[in-house]
């Protein structure tokens, strides 16, 4: 795995990109001001309430409450996570990414950056064959056999790899290099010699049917190869590699998201040919697994695009077992408004043939009556007990327990928590814990706080965030520098930055906490709507510091009072006793 990236290499990115730029080219936005606006991509509505903040390189919609830096706009906006934002942010401004040494460093022209483009070559290879090759009538009928048009094929860069040892060695691998990274981008298979003979290198793919695989990005970083007929293996994949990871990738993703935002749902189908044959029948929402369990990054992947991932299996007991492993894992991701579907087709058939067999209408009719996460979940676990029994409720309710206790803390859990008591018998407080309240996910917790009070703490932070050029203008620094109370430490940080740095924006500042569990509050801070004019910042944060220091002093004194009822003070702690309540009294005075 690719290891961290350095934070300070976010900082340095921050600086280099233009949030306008990086929205505009997405939303069209309108000069207004010193600010930039739109209608709300986040939001419907008509009137423009989504703002961009070029010197503070930070966006927020009154809206909404939506808010965020250019990586943050990203991630929402184009589904990435942090690492693809960072990535995409790096590459439109030709900046490399670097990683934290993580192992050693891969050998030159070893770098993932560089297998890609074998990979991609390798590619049009393939799909030249298709074309050229001597062979080619095989795979072609082979594929109108099964009913796929050259339109679909194309669309999916369908390829041949003819038989032979060597047709992609020859043709790609001119020298020792590129021989390498063929080997390593998983394209060649390697023979150790025998009696000390020369290892020896040959095509991985041969007399197979090619299937490029793209990344979440689109770019192809594997294949799967299928055979022309019957025969062992019938599927042959390329193998890890560091640019392909089975459980990161899903087949058919990066081609299928914009219909999978558009119809609010993704479907997860076990096949290449599947993901292929819907599409050609208008289906373009499937994605598949690559021959692996599902995983939680293939669930967080789907999850981002659309809030219902629908499953689609064989009947038989391999697909019932695969279906119950893709819902234990995705029991984690459960929040609320995300919704999980389970579709089991009848014996021997797959999406393929069902949509072959019955068209594209009647299998979104079956993706519509797939069962609900609670009803698979309860149907399969009260078929492995006696329910006439009492000990087989008990069964059902340490079966089914823990794996809803998995859940996040939602409506969804509550309501299965009720159920199982319903089923059961078992009171609700002998099934779930107390609730703890609720766990608002990155989206909920939009719209909080944009307006409205903040602690004197929030406060000092929120305009910092937003005026780093005030610190350097503070009447009394030295109060920063010894904060004690609760969130002090976060204002000082804030506060150094700004100072050493006085060109910083809002966006470096916080995507400085990109890391601390205190991101998502520092955000919400940045985007806080203090209603305090410009001109007035400077007086409003030294006066938010004096009141700082006066509830800490307050603090103190109650203490040392408190601890001077129960023994004698030290010296020092006696004279720090008296003059904060000179300084009390001093104050009253003013007054
Ligand atoms: P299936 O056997 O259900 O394939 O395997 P399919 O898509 O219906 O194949 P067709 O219709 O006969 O062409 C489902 C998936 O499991 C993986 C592949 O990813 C395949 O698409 N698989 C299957 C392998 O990796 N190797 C195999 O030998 C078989
Ligand atoms: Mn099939």
């Amino acid at each position: 795995m690719a290891g961290r990236i350095p934070s300070d290499f976010i900082d340095s990115l921050m600086a280099r990109v233009d949030i306008v730029d990086i929205i505009d080219r997405r939303v069209p936005l309108t000069r207004k001001g010193k600010e930039y606006q739109a209608c709300c991509p986040f939001h419907e509505e008509k009137t423009p309430s989504f703002t961009v903040s070029p010197s503070k390189q930070f966006y927020h919609c009154f809206g909404c409450g939506a808010h965020g830096t250019a990586v943050g706009f990203l991630m929402d906006y184009a589904n990435l996570s942090f690492v693809e934002a960072v990535e995409e942010l790096a590459e439109g401004v030709g900046m490399p990414v670097p990683r934290e040494e993580s192992g050693p460093a891969p050998p030159p022209g070893e770098s993932p950056g560089q297998l890609l483009g074998i990979v991609e070559e390798a590619s049009h290879w393939f799909q030249q064959q298709l074309r050229r090759h001597p062979d080619a009538g095989k795979a072609i009928d082979y594929l109108k056999g099964r009913g796929l048009d050259g339109q679909t094929c194309a669309a999916f860069g369908v390829g041949f790899a003819p038989d032979g040892w060597d047709g992609l060695t020859s043709a790609l691998g001119g020298n020792d290099t590129r021989r390498t990274q063929l080997l390593k981008a998983g394209l060649l298979s390697r023979k150790e010699g025998d009696g000390g003979a020369a290892p020896r290198l040959y095509d991985r793919f041969r007399g197979r049917i090619i299937f490029p695989i793209e990344d979440h990005r689109g770019r192809v970083v594997a294949f799967g190869g299928r055979i022309l007929g019957d025969g062992e293996p019938k599927y042959l994949n390329s193998p890890e590699t560091p640019l392909f990871h089975k459980g990161a990738e899903l087949y058919g993703l990066h081609r299928a998201r914009r219909a999978i935002g558009q119809a609010g749902r993704s479907l997860v189908v076990e096949g290449y040919m599947d993901v292929i044959s819907l599409a050609q029948f208008g289906v373009d929402n499937a994605v598949a697994t690559l021959g692996t369990a599902t995983t939680r990054t293939h669930l967080q992947r789907l999850f981002r695009l659309a809030p219902e991932i629908v499953f689609c299996f064989d009947g038989d007991r391999a697909g019932r077992d695969a279906a119950w492993k893709a819902m234990q894992v995705a029991m984690a991701e459960m929040q609320d408004g995300r919704q999980l579907g389970f579709l089991f087709l009848p014996q021997g058939e797959d999406p393929d043939t069902i949509v072959r067999g019955e068209g594209p209408d009647a299998f979104q009719q079956r993706v519509a009556e797939a069962l609900p996460l609670d009803r698979f979940l309860f149907d399969t676990l009260s078929a492995q007990v006696d329910m006439s029994r009492m000990d087989g409720k008990a069964r059902l309710v340490s079966l089914a327990r823990p794996l809803i206790e998995s859940m996040p803390e939602s409506a969804l859990r509550q309501l299965m928590r009720d159920r199982l008591s319903s089923l059961t018998g078992v009171r609700g407080e002998s099934i779930g814990p107390a609730d703890a309240g609720p766990r608002p996910g990155r989206r909920a917790n939009r719209g909080a706080a944009s307006t409205g009070q903040l602690s004197l703490m929030a406060t000092a932070i929120s305009l910092l965030l937003q005026h780093p050029k005030a610190a350097s203008g503070l009447a009394r620094p030295e109060l920063i520098e010894e904060m004690r109370l609760q969130g002090g430490d976060h204002l000082r940080r804030v506060y150094k930055r700004a100072v050493a740095n006085p060109d910083i924006t809002t966006a470096r500042l916080v995507e400085g906490f990109r890391d601390s569990d205190v991101y998502e509050y520092i955000e919400r801070l940045a985007s806080h709507d203090h209603q305090v004019q410009d001109g007035s910042v400077a007086r409003v944060l030294d006066d938010t510091l004096a009141r700082l220091e006066d509830l800490q002093n307050e603090e103190r004194r109650a203490m040392l009072l408190e601890k001077s009822r129960a023994q004698p003070l030290a010296a020092d702690e006696k004279d720090e006793l008296r003059s904060l309540l000179d300084r009390k009294r001093n104050r009253l005075e003013a007054r």
